[in-house]
Parts: C-alpha cells; sequence; structure tokens
C-alpha cells in the first residue's frame, strides 16, 4: 500500500517527500478541494505515461494541469480578456479553463493528448502550496482507476492503487467533493464543458453572460474524456426512485422519507437539510459506502437541478448508464 503523508500535521515532510517523488517521474495522489488527483510533471512524458498506465485510461484523454498561480498559467496559455476575467474571479477554485497553449509552454503534448488547447486549473488548499514548492504544472486526472469513482478521501486512493502507488497526500475528506467545471470561451461565448463543483449561475451572475450547455448531454467532444458510463459504483443504480425494494439501499436528499424504506439494506441521506453543497460533498463517499454493502442495487431519490444539483445529476446520470 502507498504511504499516507497527513498534510495537517507533516506538511513539510509532505511537500519534501512529494517533490521527491514528482522529480523522478513518479506520480503522487494529492488532495485538491474537488476530488483527490493523481499528479506527476506535466512536461516530462514518462511521468505522464505513468498516469495513464496506474489509471488504466483505455485511450489518451486531455489532462487537467494544475497551476500554482494566474501568473504560472499566463506562462503556458493564452488568456483572451473574457477568460481572464472568470481566472480572476474564481481561481483557486473548482473551475477548468480550456484555453490555447503558448507554442513555448514546456507542458508535455501527451498531456493535453496533441490537442492545442490546454485545461487549466489553479486549487485551493495544500496542492497550491505543493505547487508553488515544484515549480512546474502538475497534470493530474481524479485519482481513481479509471471507470470508478472519483475518490474523496486519501484512504480511497489508496485501497484503489494498492502497491502500484508509492505515496499519498491526505488533507481530509475533499470540501467540494465534485470534479471541477470546465469552461471555454469562444469568443464572447462561454460553454460549458462539463457541469462540476462551480455552479454555472455563479459566472453567469459574474460576468453577466450566459453559460451555454451542450444540447445533447454526455455527448461533449470538445471534453474527449466525457465517456457516458463513468463514476460508475458496482452495483446497478436505479434514479428517481419513488419508492424502495428490500435489498436496495436508498440515497435520498432533504429529509424526505420514501415508501419501504424500513426494508432497504441502508438508507443514507446527502443532505437532511436540503443543502446542495453538502450533498456534492457527500455523494462520491456514498456510493462506495453503498457498495460496501453488497446490496443488489442503489436507488437515488430526485435531486435538485438548481446550482450543484445540475453536475450531481450529471454524474448520477453517468453512474447509471449502461455499462461500456
Ligand atoms: O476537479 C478536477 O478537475 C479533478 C482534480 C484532480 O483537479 N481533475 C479531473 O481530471 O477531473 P480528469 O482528468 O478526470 O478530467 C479531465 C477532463 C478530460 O477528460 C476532458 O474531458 C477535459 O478534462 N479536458 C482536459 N483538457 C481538455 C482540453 N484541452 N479540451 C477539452 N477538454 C479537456
Ligand atoms: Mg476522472
Amino acid at each position: 500500500m502507498a504511504d499516507i503523508v497527513d498534510t495537517r500535521t507533516d506538511a513539510e515532510a509532505a511537500l519534501a517527500r512529494a517533490c521527491e517523488a514528482l522529480g523522478r517521474g513518479v506520480p503522487v495522489a494529492i488532495p485538491t478541494e474537488t476530488v483527490y488527483g493523481l499528479a506527476a510533471d506535466a512536461t516530462n512524458p514518462l511521468a505522464i505515461t505513468r498516469i495513464y498506465e496506474m489509471k488504466g485510461r483505455p485511450r489518451f484523454n486531455p489532462l487537467i494541469c494544475h497551476m500554482a498561480d494566474l501568473a504560472m498559467a499566463e506562462a503556458h496559455a493564452v488568456f483572451d480578456p473574457l477568460s481572464r476575467a472568470i481566472a480572476e474571479a474564481f481561481w483557486p477554485g473548482p473551475l477548468t479553463l480550456v484555453l490555447p497553449i503558448r507554442p513555448a509552454s514546456a507542458i508535455h503534448p501527451l498531456a493535453r493528448a496533441g490537442l492545442d488547447t490546454i485545461g487549466i486549473r489553479v486549487p485551493k488548499g495544500f496542492a497550491s502550496r505543493l505547487l508553488s514548492a515544484f515549480g512546474r504544472p502538475l497534470a493530474a486526472p481524479s485519482a481513481n482507476t479509471s471507470g470508478r469513482i472519483s475518490p474523496t478521501t486519501a484512504r480511497h486512493v489508496a485501497e484503489d492503487f494498492g502497491a502500484k502507488l508509492e505515496l499519498v497526500l491526505d488533507a481530509g475528506p475533499a470540501v467540494v467533493g465534485l470534479e471541477s467545471t470546465i469552461l471555454k470561451v469562444e469568443g464572447e461565448t462561454i460553454r460549458l464543458l462539463r457541469p462540476g463543483g462551480l455552479d454555472a449561475a455563479e459566472v453567469e451572475r459574474v460576468t453577466g453572460r450566459p453559460v451555454l450547455r451542450n444540447e445533447k448531454a454526455g455527448a461533449a467532444i470538445e471534453a474527449p474524456g466525457m465517456l457516458a458510463s463513468h463514476y460508475a459504483p458496482d452495483a446497478p443504480v436505479r434514479l428517481d426512485a419513488r419508492d424502495v425494494a428490500p435489498g436496495e439501499v436508498l440515497i435520498r436528499f432533504g429529509g424526505t422519507a420514501l415508501p419501504g424504506e424500513t426494508d432497504a439494506v441502508l438508507v443514507l441521506d446527502l443532505s437532511p437539510a436540503g443543502d446542495l453543497a453538502e450533498a456534492a460533498a457527500n455523494l462520491f463517499g456514498y456510493m462506495k459506502q453503498a457498495d460496501a454493502t453488497g446490496a443488489r442495487s442503489i436507488a437515488f431519490a430526485p435531486i435538485p437541478a438548481r446550482g450543484l444539483g445540475e453536475a450531481i445529476n450529471d454524474r448520477l446520470q453517468r453512474a447509471a448508464a449502461p455499462r461500456g
């Protein structure tokens, strides 16, 4: 199993060990406010290849490159004024911007799957200290085997990768719990490539412009990693449940009881108070808890579509999609 180093009690040791491993081209699992990431030096092709190998990604999808701050990001990508305004408003935070790569950037083409654009994010918390200490961008997909649920704790990461992984930095449970929102500015248009931990309505409020959704959800050609079946627990997932069958786990919302729930294997409430941010933070951990019961299926009560509910429902649709 990987060594788990607690960044809250051993910050200096965590930084030193992570920088040493990253410098050797070895991927390290790191905490971010969204989910845990499997990070590697974005300028080192061997290190990036190791990420794909460890995750068992079926093909080379572009990875998000993490930066210490906007200045570091500007050295690698070309910011139009609207993208810069969005970055200034929401970084550090759960937002990825897809931008044209600068020809002089040392980020390796493997990290962006050969595209002439790059997905960039400035994360919050310990990841930001690590990025400053390491001094180079870190390519980091979610730290899970391909097709599995993204990890929100260091333990999830260590259990998923076993002996394949050297080091996990532990900063406690991820605060947001959903991957970043991915946006791409095209001229005066802001396109939503992936709903995520930043409510798109916040971007509309700050910019005074609409954020355009792809007409066909899940068909996002622009975000090639958006496979339909993703974020999948082992048990089949049933959405918009109005009742519960014996032998099922129920994951509900807002303290609303469902008929049949006394016969459920387990009942979890994403947020008894009806808070969508709390629901987002609990979602992936609850899916894992539900799976651990060995239940024959996981029933989800309806979750409101407003605010972060958009991203939560996106992940649920993927979890319920036919397995490929
Ligand atoms: O919250 C997050 O974003 C987490 C944490 C670790 O930062 N990272 C994450 O990375 O979710 P990953 O690799 O699972 O998601 C990367 C996705 C790709 O599958 C693709 O959809 C999109 O980001 N992406 C990356 N670069 C892109 C580009 N140049 N053009 C379009 N989409 C891109
Ligand atoms: Mg992922």
